[in-house]
């Protein structure tokens, strides 16, 4: 995992999150200090910073403060609290119902828990809308395909609401999910549409994409209840 340096930095270990036990023998344990909770607000303020750039007041959200079921909440735990080995969330519903909000806000305490300082919120529509716009200005590949290698990458990779794409759009998905299930990196992937669903929506690769995501990710979490953007208005 990559190094940041805008961590704050722990004198006991110098951010290795590792200490010898003895002198004399080659045993380690997890550093004590990088334990303690005021180290870890300290890590996630960093966590949210990174992601506030591109994920605005998403990044706000505070796990312990989020309005879930008991099952939900369980579940989510249980990938959290599990060893990273590439597997993520996915999380579908329809519009307000949590899907955005839930995934930032695990994923913030999934990086805090498993040491990641590599991560990336991007907003699937807007991210297509960018790539072609760097074609345009630049069309000789090169900021295209910087573009898609930082997606494929990074450590942890929200990639929120996936919606219908044509050719391009769809193939720039593909890529993205099959290198990062190739490296087994964690994807948090959010839609409002089922699985079975985004298949017919994706252009000839909705089967290829739609298939790497439940090998990463199992089965589809569906979030349902109201649409909380509204909720309070009527
Ligand atoms: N579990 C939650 N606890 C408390 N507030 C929440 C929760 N989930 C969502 N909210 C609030 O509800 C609003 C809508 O949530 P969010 O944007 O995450 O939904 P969404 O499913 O991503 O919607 P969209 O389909 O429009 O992308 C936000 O203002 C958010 O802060
Ligand atoms: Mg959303
Ligand atoms: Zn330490």
């Amino acid at each position: 995992m990559k190094k940041d340096t805008n961590l704050p930095e722990c004198e006991r270990c110098l951010n290795r999150r590792e200490i010898r036990v003895t002198r004399a023998d080659n045993r380690m344990m997890p550093c004590p200090k990088c334990q303690e909770p005021q180290y870890r607000d300290a890590c996630r303020a960093v966590l949210r910073k990174k992601l506030k750039t591109t994920a605005g007041k998403l990044a706000d959200y505070k796990w312990g403060d989020l309005d879930i079921s008991e099952g939900l909440r369980a579940r989510i735990l249980d990938w959290m609290l599990d060893e990273p080995d590439g597997t993520g969330l996915t999380l579908i519903g329809e519009v307000g119902r949590g899907k955005s909000t839930i995934a930032l806000t695990s994923a913030l305490e999934y990086c805090v828990r498993h040491d990641i300082y590599d991560v990336l919120y991007v907003f699937v529509p807007k991210l297509l809308r960018q790539l072609r716009g760097t074609w345009d200005k630049n069309p000789d590949l090169d900021t295209e395909v910087n573009m898609i290698k930082r997606l494929e990458d990074c450590d942890l990779l929200i990639l929120d609401n996936i919606v219908a794409g044509k050719e391009y759009a769809a193939g720039v998905l593909l890529e993205i999910l099959d290198g990062r299930l190739l490296h087994r990196r964690t994807t948090i992937a959010t839609s409002k549409h089922g699985m079975p669903e985004l298949v017919g929506l994706l252009a000839e690769h909705g089967e290829d994409i739609v298939s790497r995501l439940v090998t990463m990710n199992g089965k589809a979490i569906r979030l349902e209840g109201k649409n909380r953007h509204i909720e309070g208005l009527e």
